[in-house]
Protein backbone atom coordinates (compact mmCIF):
# COMPACT_ATOMS: atom_id res chain seq x y z
CA UNK A 1 0.00 0.00 0.00
CA UNK A 2 1.42 3.66 -0.88
CA UNK A 3 -0.42 6.78 0.86
CA UNK A 4 -2.86 7.22 -2.12
CA UNK A 5 -3.01 3.41 -3.49
CA UNK A 6 -4.46 0.78 -1.44
CA UNK A 7 -3.73 -2.71 -3.84
CA UNK A 8 -1.22 -4.83 -2.02
CA UNK A 9 1.95 -4.97 -3.76
CA UNK A 10 1.39 -8.21 -6.11
CA UNK A 11 -2.47 -6.71 -7.14
CA UNK A 12 -1.09 -4.36 -9.70
CA UNK A 13 0.62 -5.47 -13.06
CA UNK A 14 3.40 -4.26 -14.69
CA UNK A 15 1.33 -2.66 -17.41
CA UNK A 16 -0.89 0.22 -16.38
CA UNK A 17 -3.55 2.13 -18.66
CA UNK A 18 -4.33 5.61 -16.81
CA UNK A 19 -7.50 7.44 -17.76
CA UNK A 20 -8.22 10.66 -15.61
CA UNK A 21 -11.38 9.88 -14.81
CA UNK A 22 -11.90 7.05 -12.54
CA UNK A 23 -15.25 5.82 -13.64
CA UNK A 24 -13.40 5.80 -17.35
CA UNK A 25 -11.29 3.03 -15.55
CA UNK A 26 -13.86 0.73 -14.34
CA UNK A 27 -15.88 1.35 -17.69
CA UNK A 28 -12.82 0.27 -19.24
CA UNK A 29 -11.53 -2.24 -16.99
CA UNK A 30 -15.25 -4.41 -17.28
CA UNK A 31 -15.67 -3.75 -20.69
CA UNK A 32 -11.90 -5.30 -21.60
CA UNK A 33 -10.29 -6.71 -19.05
CA UNK A 34 -11.47 -10.35 -17.67
CA UNK A 35 -12.12 -11.13 -13.91
CA UNK A 36 -11.43 -7.02 -13.66
CA UNK A 37 -10.64 -7.13 -10.13
CA UNK A 38 -10.99 -3.16 -8.05
CA UNK A 39 -7.58 -2.99 -6.32
CA UNK A 40 -7.99 0.80 -5.27
CA UNK A 41 -10.50 3.11 -4.09
CA UNK A 42 -8.46 5.40 -1.92
CA UNK A 43 -10.05 9.08 -2.62
CA UNK A 44 -12.23 7.23 -5.23
CA UNK A 45 -9.47 7.03 -7.71
CA UNK A 46 -10.75 3.51 -9.20
CA UNK A 47 -8.33 1.12 -9.92
CA UNK A 48 -8.77 -2.51 -11.75
CA UNK A 49 -6.37 -5.18 -12.45
CA UNK A 50 -7.30 -7.82 -15.00
CA UNK A 51 -6.35 -9.66 -18.08
CA UNK A 52 -6.20 -8.85 -21.71
CA UNK A 53 -5.63 -12.04 -24.24
CA UNK A 54 -3.81 -13.27 -21.12
CA UNK A 55 -1.67 -10.28 -20.32
CA UNK A 56 -2.23 -9.19 -16.40
CA UNK A 57 -3.43 -5.62 -16.98
CA UNK A 58 -3.99 -2.20 -14.25
CA UNK A 59 -6.27 0.35 -15.32
CA UNK A 60 -5.82 3.15 -12.49
CA UNK A 61 -7.69 6.73 -12.68
CA UNK A 62 -5.26 9.30 -12.86
CA UNK A 63 -7.25 12.31 -12.09
CA UNK A 64 -6.83 15.79 -13.75
CA UNK A 65 -3.36 17.71 -14.06
CA UNK A 66 0.04 17.11 -13.98
CA UNK A 67 0.62 17.27 -10.00
CA UNK A 68 -2.72 14.35 -9.71
CA UNK A 69 -1.07 12.10 -12.10
CA UNK A 70 2.66 12.42 -10.72
CA UNK A 71 1.07 11.33 -7.37
CA UNK A 72 -0.44 7.83 -8.73
CA UNK A 73 2.72 7.32 -11.86
CA UNK A 74 5.40 7.88 -8.86
CA UNK A 75 4.00 5.87 -6.82
CA UNK A 76 2.87 3.11 -9.18
CA UNK A 77 6.39 3.18 -10.98
CA UNK A 78 8.26 3.47 -6.78
CA UNK A 79 6.23 0.82 -4.95
CA UNK A 80 4.78 -1.14 -7.21
CA UNK A 81 7.13 -1.73 -9.95
CA UNK A 82 5.19 -0.90 -13.03
CA UNK A 83 6.84 -0.80 -16.66
CA UNK A 84 5.15 0.35 -18.96
CA UNK A 85 2.60 3.73 -18.65
CA UNK A 86 -0.24 4.76 -21.31
CA UNK A 87 -2.81 7.43 -20.31
CA UNK A 88 -6.01 7.57 -21.91
CA UNK A 89 -7.46 10.55 -22.32
CA UNK A 90 -9.25 13.25 -24.37
CA UNK A 91 -7.26 16.86 -25.49
CA UNK A 92 -8.51 19.62 -27.42
CA UNK A 93 -7.92 19.66 -31.44
CA UNK A 94 -5.39 22.65 -32.62
CA UNK A 95 -4.66 21.85 -36.30
CA UNK A 96 -7.27 21.97 -38.75
CA UNK A 97 -6.51 18.64 -39.71
CA UNK A 98 -7.18 16.70 -36.83
CA UNK A 99 -11.08 15.89 -36.23
CA UNK A 100 -13.38 14.93 -33.62
CA UNK A 101 -13.14 11.59 -32.76
CA UNK A 102 -9.35 11.29 -34.11
CA UNK A 103 -6.73 9.48 -32.11
CA UNK A 104 -3.59 11.56 -31.34
CA UNK A 105 -0.57 9.95 -30.44
CA UNK A 106 1.69 12.64 -28.30
CA UNK A 107 5.48 11.93 -29.45
CA UNK A 108 6.26 14.86 -27.48
CA UNK A 109 4.28 17.09 -24.94
CA UNK A 110 5.25 20.99 -24.35
CA UNK A 111 5.00 22.67 -20.97
CA UNK A 112 4.92 26.12 -19.87
CA UNK A 113 5.85 24.03 -16.49
CA UNK A 114 5.24 20.63 -14.95
CA UNK A 115 5.82 19.04 -11.06
CA UNK A 116 9.44 18.14 -12.64
CA UNK A 117 10.67 21.94 -12.86
CA UNK A 118 12.29 21.91 -8.98
CA UNK A 119 15.07 19.41 -11.04
CA UNK A 120 14.98 21.22 -14.40
CA UNK A 121 14.52 24.53 -13.58
CA UNK A 122 15.98 26.23 -16.35
CA UNK A 123 16.50 23.55 -18.95
CA UNK A 124 13.53 22.61 -21.10
CA UNK A 125 13.70 18.96 -20.93
CA UNK A 126 12.34 17.50 -23.65
CA UNK A 127 9.65 15.01 -22.94
CA UNK A 128 8.99 12.14 -25.32
CA UNK A 129 6.49 9.06 -26.07
CA UNK A 130 8.29 5.68 -26.03
CA UNK A 131 9.24 4.55 -29.83
CA UNK A 132 8.38 1.38 -29.49
CA UNK A 133 5.09 1.79 -28.12
CA UNK A 134 4.15 4.93 -30.32
CA UNK A 135 4.88 2.84 -33.66
CA UNK A 136 2.78 -0.22 -31.90
CA UNK A 137 -0.27 2.19 -31.30
CA UNK A 138 0.01 3.78 -35.25
CA UNK A 139 0.38 0.13 -36.41
CA UNK A 140 -2.86 -0.76 -34.14
CA UNK A 141 -5.10 2.76 -35.11
CA UNK A 142 -4.28 1.65 -38.54
CA UNK A 143 -5.26 -1.73 -38.37
CA UNK A 144 -8.43 -0.46 -36.88
CA UNK A 145 -9.07 2.08 -39.47
CA UNK A 146 -9.47 4.68 -36.67
CA UNK A 147 -7.96 8.26 -38.27
CA UNK A 148 -4.62 8.45 -36.46
CA UNK A 149 -2.06 11.34 -35.94
CA UNK A 150 1.49 11.24 -34.31
CA UNK A 151 2.88 14.45 -33.42
CA UNK A 152 3.73 17.34 -30.23
CA UNK A 153 0.82 17.95 -27.75
CA UNK A 154 0.80 20.64 -25.48
CA UNK A 155 0.02 19.47 -21.78
CA UNK A 156 -1.48 22.77 -19.77
CA UNK A 157 -1.69 24.03 -16.33
CA UNK A 158 -4.99 24.90 -16.91
CA UNK A 159 -8.29 23.94 -18.79
CA UNK A 160 -9.87 27.86 -18.25
CA UNK A 161 -6.88 29.38 -19.84
CA UNK A 162 -6.55 33.48 -18.92
CA UNK A 163 -3.35 33.05 -22.02
CA UNK A 164 -5.11 31.86 -25.35
CA UNK A 165 -1.67 33.26 -26.88
CA UNK A 166 0.16 30.58 -25.70
CA UNK A 167 -2.54 28.37 -27.19
CA UNK A 168 -2.00 30.06 -30.57
CA UNK A 169 1.96 29.58 -30.11
CA UNK A 170 1.36 26.27 -29.70
CA UNK A 171 -1.10 25.94 -32.86
CA UNK A 172 1.27 27.95 -34.95
CA UNK A 173 4.47 25.33 -34.23
CA UNK A 174 2.37 22.33 -35.16
CA UNK A 175 1.16 21.24 -31.91
CA UNK A 176 -1.91 18.51 -32.64
CA UNK A 177 -3.80 18.90 -29.44
CA UNK A 178 -3.73 20.46 -25.83
CA UNK A 179 -4.18 18.05 -22.50
CA UNK A 180 -3.36 18.39 -18.99
CA UNK A 181 -0.91 15.19 -17.87
CA UNK A 182 0.93 13.78 -20.49
CA UNK A 183 4.48 15.97 -20.47
CA UNK A 184 4.97 14.84 -16.47
CA UNK A 185 3.90 11.69 -17.35
CA UNK A 186 6.95 11.25 -19.54
CA UNK A 187 9.06 13.39 -17.36
CA UNK A 188 8.74 10.37 -14.95
CA UNK A 189 8.95 7.47 -17.33
CA UNK A 190 12.37 8.88 -18.62
CA UNK A 191 13.87 9.49 -15.32
CA UNK A 192 12.92 6.33 -14.12
CA UNK A 193 13.58 4.02 -16.92
CA UNK A 194 9.73 2.87 -18.09
CA UNK A 195 8.20 3.05 -21.26
CA UNK A 196 5.17 5.41 -21.69
CA UNK A 197 2.78 7.07 -23.88
CA UNK A 198 -0.28 9.44 -24.53
CA UNK A 199 -2.89 7.96 -26.90
CA UNK A 200 -5.84 10.71 -26.84
CA UNK A 201 -9.20 10.75 -28.57
CA UNK A 202 -10.11 14.19 -30.06
CA UNK A 203 -12.86 15.34 -27.79
CA UNK A 204 -13.43 18.68 -28.85
CA UNK A 205 -11.57 21.63 -31.19
CA UNK A 206 -10.09 24.81 -30.23
CA UNK A 207 -10.67 26.20 -33.88
CA UNK A 208 -13.97 24.75 -35.08
CA UNK A 209 -15.63 24.77 -31.47
CA UNK A 210 -17.23 21.26 -32.81
CA UNK A 211 -17.30 19.16 -29.48
CA UNK A 212 -17.94 15.10 -29.14
CA UNK A 213 -21.14 14.00 -28.58
CA UNK A 214 -21.77 12.21 -25.17
CA UNK A 215 -23.57 9.48 -26.99
CA UNK A 216 -20.32 9.29 -28.92
CA UNK A 217 -17.62 9.51 -26.31
CA UNK A 218 -17.92 5.62 -25.39
CA UNK A 219 -17.22 4.35 -28.57
CA UNK A 220 -14.43 6.50 -28.82
CA UNK A 221 -12.99 5.72 -25.91
CA UNK A 222 -13.28 2.22 -26.84
CA UNK A 223 -11.30 1.92 -29.72
CA UNK A 224 -8.48 3.99 -27.58
CA UNK A 225 -8.11 1.42 -25.17
CA UNK A 226 -8.24 -0.92 -27.41
CA UNK A 227 -5.22 0.79 -29.09
CA UNK A 228 -3.50 1.25 -25.81
CA UNK A 229 -3.76 -2.75 -24.84
CA UNK A 230 -2.58 -3.35 -28.35
CA UNK A 231 0.33 -1.38 -28.39
CA UNK A 232 1.52 -2.72 -24.45
CA UNK A 233 1.59 -6.05 -25.82
CA UNK A 234 2.52 -5.71 -29.66
N1 LIG B 1 -7.89 21.91 -22.86
C1 LIG B 1 -7.22 21.24 -21.93
N2 LIG B 1 -7.38 19.94 -21.72
C2 LIG B 1 -8.27 19.30 -22.49
C3 LIG B 1 -9.01 19.94 -23.46
C4 LIG B 1 -8.80 21.32 -23.66
O1 LIG B 1 -9.44 21.95 -24.53
N3 LIG B 1 -9.82 19.02 -24.05
C5 LIG B 1 -9.60 17.86 -23.44
N4 LIG B 1 -8.64 18.01 -22.49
Amino acid sequence: MTIHIGAQKGDIAPTVLMPGDPYRAKWAAETFLDNPKCINEVRGMLGFTGTWQGHPVTIQGSGMGMPSLSIYANELISEYDVQTLIRIGSCGGMQDKVGIRDVVLAMTASTLSTPSRGIFKELNFAPCADYALLAAAHQAATDKQVPVHVGGIYSSDVFYDERPDLNEQMMRHGILGVEMEAAELYNLAARHGRRALAVLTVSDHLITHEALPAEDREKSFGDMVEIALTAAFA
